[in-house]
């Protein structure tokens, strides 16, 4: 069951807080599960690239919400948008306490929240993904393939991409996540693997590269993952002159722009910067526009 509570002050109009039920937990990987959280309204609205915030119903031990980029939107059997999938890797508390759900978790959620990545208005879309950071690429690439829309109502797509390519790089084979979620008609799947266990051995950086020496002209891409991996990818994209957008994983605490614990740095001019709130006016940003750290 969800309900729903009023428009979030200081959000989108659509951005809602919701009580809603897991229905399903599925295991994607070592350590890696999906989980689809039955939540009609979310499903239909939610964009690829965008995110929600979502934390235990009842109990203060996590007392803030985390982040999730939406995996997938699930649609009931007459075909309407029913219930959000998001996935996660288990590395702190949260992601602990939550790789025990099982169906019929409570949940309190808030969303959708971001901007999203844009419509693919190029001739091939490049996605570019290190570990779990091929989340955000489920939708992107249903929607580029015509295979899936999104939003409500559902946001145009005047001009598909002729090719669409998922280059994805884990630390080892077992790390793989939802391959055969990712295997889409027309979707060309390329896999990279530090220690070589599965596909090209090396960082998937190496397959962006391979992809641009062939071809430049007509190329968009989008990238999410580790931050060495983005900014190593932007470069890569900067020499190309290709256009490149980044999502970025930044730390969240409120998710709608009020605590200013998400901020990373744009250029607004000749050597001048700012601050940008990731949850608000991201986590999606043109990669020329950041100025990344190194690490
Ligand atoms: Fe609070 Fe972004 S998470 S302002």
């Amino acid at each position: 069951m969800t309900s729903e509570n009023t428009c979030l002050p200081g959000m989108s109009a659509c951005a809602r807080q919701f009580t809603a039920t897991v229905s399903q937990v599925r295991l994607l990987a070592r350590d890696t599960w999906a989980v689809r959280i039955e939540c009609p309204v979310l499903a239909e609205t939610i964009l690829p690239g965008q995110f929600f915030m979502i934390r235990p119903l009842s109990g203060s031990d996590p007392l803030l919400g985390r982040p999730f980029a939406l995996y997938d939107v699930c649609r009931d059997a007459a075909g309407q948008p029913a219930a959000v999938e998001f996935a996660f890797v288990r590395i702190g508390k949260m992601t602990t306490l939550m790789s025990h759900w099982v169906a019929g978790q409570q949940v309190s959620l808030w969303g959708p929240l971001g901007n999203g990545f844009p419509v693919a208005d190029c001739d091939h879309l490049l996605c570019v993904a290190g570990g779990i950071g091929q989340t955000p690429f489920l939708g992107v690439a249903k929607e580029a393939l015509g295979l899936a829309e999104f939003g409500n109502p559902p946001r145009s797509t005047p001009v598909r991409p002729s090719r669409v390519t998922l280059c994805y790089g884990v630390r080892s084979r077992p790390w793989l996540a939802g391959l055969d979620d990712f295997r889409l008609p027309g979707l060309e799947l390329e896999i990279a693997t530090d220690d070589g266990s599965y596909g090209l051995h090396g960082y998937v950086t190496s397959l962006l590269k391979n992809h641009l020496q062939q071809k430049k002209s007509g190329v968009h891409v989008y990238c999410c993952g580790p931050e060495p991996m983005m900014k190593a990818t932007a470069e890569i994209c900067a020499e190309a002159n290709v256009p490149c957008w980044l999502s970025l994983e930044t730390p969240m605490a409120c998710g709608f722009g009020a605590c200013f614990s998400c901020v990373t740095r744009v250029r607004v001019g000749e050597n001048e910067w700012d601050y940008r709130r990731t949850c608000v006016e991201g986590p999606v940003f043109r990669a020329d526009q950041l100025l990344l750290v190194d690490h």
